[in-house]
């Protein structure tokens, strides 16, 4: 059963027009018949045809990921902390929100305990790790479709969450007036996109190397990858990632200020992860605020909050 409050937004992909839920077999239809099938638990409204740019080959990176790294674990709780700290979560009680690249669906998971109901949207075949991590939710649908054509009516959310995501377009602020296109009239967006250390340090250094790794990672087959992820991720956490926490622990100024402190505490797994992450997806932009900031005065959006911790977190309202 689809949530009553997403069918109702939901669009026939082909046509624009209301669509009902399907019948037994379940899915949507629109009046003049187009239908949209239910498969492995997600509403598959992706085109047959292939996409154009890189998005083919991020679709590609994204789905191997989050199927290989597919369970929602103890830390995501963790780094959903550091996600949701701007949001006040009681005040999403009621609504129905709208996660924009799932992925795995770890947020959307956290988010659906105070959102009424949502829709998890994702391109790539990790909305069938998505549909597996969220199918005891049934306030929930997972849809497979780029958020660029995603079937809703335009000011259908009152909040959307798109993390880590369009960053990955070849035109982010594109991406970005689509996701808006979908906000209500009150509606709050919250987004993550990477940042560029504005000045010269150890982050930009540590940014470079990775930026000249990723000119041969970003074409390596997406099971050689993962296993090259491993050990530069353990070579990454005990040479930085713990002596930084035992600088922490002890009051050691220099080792403290090491990068990658979101990863203090975390399991090695994390790292690899993410290491696999950075390493793969096609095409990254990277942001200092100046170059943001324009996005949300052009589309008349206020800023309730944006901070850079080794990435941007940006909420934000309609004006
Ligand atoms: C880094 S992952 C983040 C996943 C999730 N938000 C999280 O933080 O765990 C980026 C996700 O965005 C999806 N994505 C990238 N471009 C997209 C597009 N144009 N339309 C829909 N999804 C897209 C990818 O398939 C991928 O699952
Ligand atoms: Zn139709």
């Amino acid at each position: 059963m689809i949530p009553k409050e997403i069918i109702k937004r939901l669009r026939c992909p082909a046509c624009g027009e209301s669509v009902d839920e399907a019948g037994l077999q379940g899915g949507i239809q629109c009046s003049a018949g187009h239908r949209y099938g239910m498969r492995d638990g997600y509403l598959d409204c992706s085109p047959g045809a292939v996409s154009e740019g890189s998005t083919e080959r991020t679709f590609a990176s994204f789905g191997f990921e989050w199927n290989n790294f597919d369970e929602v674990r103890d830390e995501d709780e963790g780094f959903a902390e550091v996600y949701f700290r701007d949001l006040d979560l009681a005040s999403l009680d009621g609504k129905v929100g709208l996660d924009a690249g799932c992925g795995k669906g770890r947020y959307t998971r956290f988010l659906a305990q105070h959102l009424g109901a949502s829709a998890a949207l994702d391109g790539s075949t990790a909305v069938e790790a998505a549909a597996r991590n969220l199918a005891d939710l049934p306030s929930v649908l997972v849809v497979k479709s780029d958020l660029r054509a995603a079937p809703f009516a335009p000011g259908s959310f009152d909040f959307i969450s798109s993390l880590g995501v369009l960053h990955h377009l070849d035109d982010p602020q594109e991406g970005f007036n689509r996701l808006l296109d979908l906000l209500a009239p009150d509606g709050r967006i919250l987004l993550y996109l990477y940042s560029r250390p504005p000045t010269f340090g150890l982050r930009a250094l540590a940014l470079g190397l990775a930026a000249a790794l990723r000119k041969v990672t970003v074409r390596l087959p997406h099971r050689v990858l993962k296993v090259v992820s491993a050990p530069i991720a353990t070579f990454l956490y005990y040479g930085v990632v713990v002596p930084g926490e035992y600088g922490d622990r002890h009051g050691m100024a220099a080792l403290a200020g090491l990068p990658m402190d979101a990863y203090r505490g975390k399991p090695l797994r994390s790292l690899v992860l993410d290491t696999f992450d950075r390493l793969s997806a096609p095409v990254e932009h990277r942001y200092v605020w100046e170059e943001l900031a324009p996005w949300f005065t052009e589309a008349g959006m206020v800023v309730d909050a944006a901070r850079d911790e080794t990435g941007w977190f940006i909420l934000a309202h309609r004006r």
